[in-house]
């Protein structure tokens, strides 16, 4: 008979939705371990893993994380002592990795900072966070991924230990020592639409379609089309080139700006000259 640890483990590689489950660590002497409906069972993040995820989202003293299960603790605490964040929450299910994680919170002396919030990831606001650092099942993952899109600000940073979001492509994956992924994507600002602005005394416009950070389309600059080549989506800022014909030649246009409210401002380039431009909706 293989010990339930074990056995909860092996549960975690197969990977599939969760139904119910507790937690995998042990109960202290005297204390009852609460049985919760949780998606996920506990399953601690190892210490080089938590250090690679906060260093791939660079993890700082501007930052309020969220750590979605929270589990012990180790995450929002990690992000606290050793990268300085403003502010670290969690959010966990089972009333005993709370109670785990506010004595480790103690222990290090983190409590000005560090939060936990007993409550369930798909009901509980995160919408301050500006990272967002998960270690679910890819199932979990997408059923939250419509939260993360439309309830988090463009240009928050998500990291994921283990699992992916499907066809939401990360903009980043590391490797940890070689064999554990760490997955990490970046908001991206809603930018579908057609814009419009000038340019000197021509109409300029953009005809942009989106999936997640994927961005394609046209730009018509006057009479000119022409379908844009590359184009990069990294939270509000977009960058893009497209050839025009310009005055009869073939002109390579440039643009590098940011979504602002429901603006798109940046430079423009074309034909050596750089312009700056404001786009409607
Ligand atoms: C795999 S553990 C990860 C713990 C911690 N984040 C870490 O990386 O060490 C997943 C945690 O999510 C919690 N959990 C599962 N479903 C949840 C839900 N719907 N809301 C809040 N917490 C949940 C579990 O109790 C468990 O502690």
């Amino acid at each position: 008979m293989l010990p339930r640890t074990i056995l909860i483990l092996m549960l975690f590689a197969v990977a599939g939705p969760a139904i119910a489950a507790t937690s995998a660590a042990p109960i202290q002497p005297g204390e009852t371990e609460a049985w919760v409906k949780v998606d996920v069972p506990f399953v601690p993040t190892p210490p080089p893993v938590i250090d690679a995820m906060l260093k791939v989202a660079a993890v700082g003293p501007g930052d309020v994380l969220y750590d979605l299960g929270s589990g012990d603790g180790r995450t929002p605490i990690v992000a606290a002592r050793d990268f300085g964040v403003k502010k670290a929450i969690g959010i966990e299910l089972n009333p005993n990795r709370i109670k785990d994680a506010n004595v480790a919170a103690q222990t290090t002396g983190v409590t000005d900072r560090v939060t936990f919030i007993e409550g369930d990831i798909f009901k509980v606001d995160f919408s301050d966070a500006t990272v967002v650092t998960m270690y679910l099942f890819d199932q979990v993952n997408l059923r939250l991924r419509p939260r993360i899109l439309n309830e988090l600000k463009a240009g928050t940073r998500i990291v994921s230990h283990q699992f992916h979001m499907f066809d939401w492509p990360p903009d980043d994956k590391v490797m940890v020592q070689g064999k554990v992924p760490v997955y990490f994507w970046v908001v991206p600002a809603k930018v579908a639409g057609t814009w419009k602005g000038t340019v000197g005394l021509e109409s300029l416009s953009l005809d942009l379609t989106q999936k997640f950070q994927m961005v394609s389309g046209a730009v018509r600059l006057g009479a000119m089309k022409a379908t844009i080549s590359t184009a990069k989506l990294t939270g509000a800022a977009l960058t893009f080139d497209a050839t025009v014909k310009h005055d009869g030649a073939d002109e390579p246009l440039h643009f590098d700006g940011q979504l602002t409210a429901d603006a798109l401002t940046g430079a423009l380039v074309i034909g050596g000259a750089a312009k700056t431009i404001t786009l409607q909706r």
